[in-house]
């Protein structure tokens, strides 16, 4: 079945690669954030079950999708669905936009590790990390490099193809990245203070009372956070799993695989609050700094705050950052990688398809390369700090126009994301119906799942995503945004089941 397209070699090289994709930035300075900010626990429990009734049905759906059909987002929405055809090219397109800025992060990553390299070999004095973080920012062709320089990396892995690039950099990576994670965890703990962090991170209603934030969100705006985050750090919605689905061989069993997935994102997101916040908070104590205005989410957590802890380690500090930078930066490489095989899979796909033969190598680089044009100009506008136009800028609505990055997440993971996977649900439970997503889930394990993929599929994830749809709106547009987007992901979903309920009958191909 898997001619000359590859596949995985193994099945547990499936999953270190697929974890590896769902493993990113995401977890590191975004859900820890997100979930200290948005009631500890209680955004825990929201988001684990978010994860089970919406993250896990999609996942196994995406890679039931790409197993059955084979091929791409884009291959593969064209063979199942008459309606829906189209949303496959918002699949590509996502991974394309969010590259322009997740290589420009991971340029940042190589960037720390190095300058961290120098200091433990040549004990150079540190320096404060906002200091740092700025002269790095305002010296655009230095972060374009550096940028260059993730890029290539990528396009080595990529380029080695599925089981010879993409599963051998995870089978290495990703237990590496699990042994650099507990040693900052021990570290990160022994730090005095630490136990704030811990409460911050998991006790409700703490990050009101410690002054990290001035009121508790409503309980609307912490599903819709926690969907979204979820969303992003299972690498639903880009074709990603799709695309590594359709390498998956058909033995293999889709339901638990794509449980282990969710399993192991979650777990290695909640290791990554516990490495990172506490350090945050602990140095922040004993620099004086009141707790509420220690950064702890975002690029600042990142390259600042993160930074200034391990400056502050005296001579060891430059060894946890050398381990620390190394492990962001595998974690960024894994889930580029998927970003860049998803484009690179609908370019072989598609020359295969026109009976010529598939050039991986060539594909990948031309792929690449257009991935650093974009990236030039994030990486040139350094998070805003060079004053390069960005659209929309006189509108005044902040949020999502303040600088590249910003406006390119707004596009992939605000609106291109959410559309895509509330129509995508909207598509398999009423237009092809999850019988026939089970057919290929059956493939590899037996029933007992039907009943509950299928209500899922029809309800509970197309209600989850008019959440996330919604959600994703006011926050890249701001509170006022909260009403236009509950009416316009309504007018998706009534049109989209509209589209789906009236739809001539099912494929042929899907027969097959
Ligand atoms: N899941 C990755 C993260 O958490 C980001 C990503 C999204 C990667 C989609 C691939 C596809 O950072």
């Amino acid at each position: 079945m898997e001619n000359e397209r590859g596949s995985w070699g193994s099945n547990i090289g499936f999953l270190l690669a697929a974890i590896g994709s769902a493993v990113g930035l995401g977890n590191i300075w975004g859900f820890p954030y997100k979930m200290g900010k948005s009631g500890g626990f209680t955004f825990l429990i929201v988001y684990l079950l978010l994860a089970l009734f919406v993250g896990f049905t999609i996942m196994m759906a995406e890679l039931a999708l790409g197993r059955k059909t084979g091929t791409g987002p884009i291959g593969a929405y064209h063979a199942v669905s008459s309606r829906f055809k189209w949303i496959g090219w918002l699949a590509v397109f996502s991974p394309f936009i969010i590259m322009s800025f997740y290589s420009v992060l991971g340029g940042y990553c190589i960037e720390y590790m190095a300058l961290n390299l120098s200091n433990l070999a040549f004990r150079n004095p540190a320096i404060a990390g906002g200091d740092l973080f700025g002269a790095m920012l305002t010296n655009p062709w230095g972060c374009v490099v550096y940028t260059l320089l993730f890029m290539i990396i990528c396009y080595l892995i990529n380029r080695g193809g599925i089981s010879g690039g993409i599963e051998k950099f995870n089978n290495v990576g990703m237990p590496a990245l699990f042994v650099m994670l507990v040693i900052i965890i021990i570290k990160s703990l022994s730090m005095p203070g630490a136990v704030e962090g811990l409460k911050f991170m998991f006790v409700p209603g703490y990050a009101v009372a410690g002054g990290f934030i001035d009121s508790a969100p409503s309980l609307g705006t912490v599903i819709s956070t926690a969907g979204g985050q979820m969303f992003f750090s299972l690498s639903l919605a880009m074709g990603a799993m799709i695309t590594y689905g359709s390498y998956l061989d058909k033995k293999e069993n889709l339901v638990k695989n794509s449980g282990i997935i969710v399993i192991a994102d979650t777990t290695v997101a909640i290791m990554a609050g516990i490495a990172v916040i506490p350090a945050a908070v602990a140095y922040g104590i004993q620099q004086g700094i009141p707790v509420g205005k220690i950064a702890l989410g975002g690029p600042s957590l990142l390259f600042v705050t993160l930074q200034n802890v391990f400056n502050s380690m005296g001579s060891v500090g430059a060894l946890f950052g050398v381990i620390f930078y190394l492990l962001v930066l595998i974690a960024a490489i894994s889930s580029a990688i998927s970003l860049v095989e998803v484009i690179a899979t609908f370019f072989m796909d598609r020359a295969t398809q026109q009976g010529k033969k598939p050039n991986r190598p060539k594909t990948v680089l031309i792929v690449c390369l257009a991935i650093m044009v974009e990236a030039t100009l994030v990486a040139v506008d350094g998070l805003g700090s060079n004053g390069v136009w960005v659209p929309g800028q006189s509108l005044g609505i902040a949020g999502w126009n303040d600088c590249w990055l910003d406006f390119m997440d707004m596009l992939s993971e605000g609106l291109a994301m959410p559309l895509g996977a509330l129509l995508m649900s909207i598509m398999i439970g009423w237009e092809i119906q999850p019988k026939s997503m089970l057919d290929e889930i059956h493939s590899g394990c037996g029933t007992g799942i039907d009943g509950f993929f299928a209500l899922c599929m029809k309800l509970l994830a197309p209600l989850g995503m008019l959440l996330i749809l919604s959600g994703q709106i006011a926050s890249f547009f701001g509170a006022g945004a909260t009403s236009i987007g509950y009416i316009a992901g309504i007018v998706v979903c009534v049109v989209g089941l509209a589209a789906a309920l009236t739809s001539p009958k099912k494929k042929a191909a899907l027969k097959k």
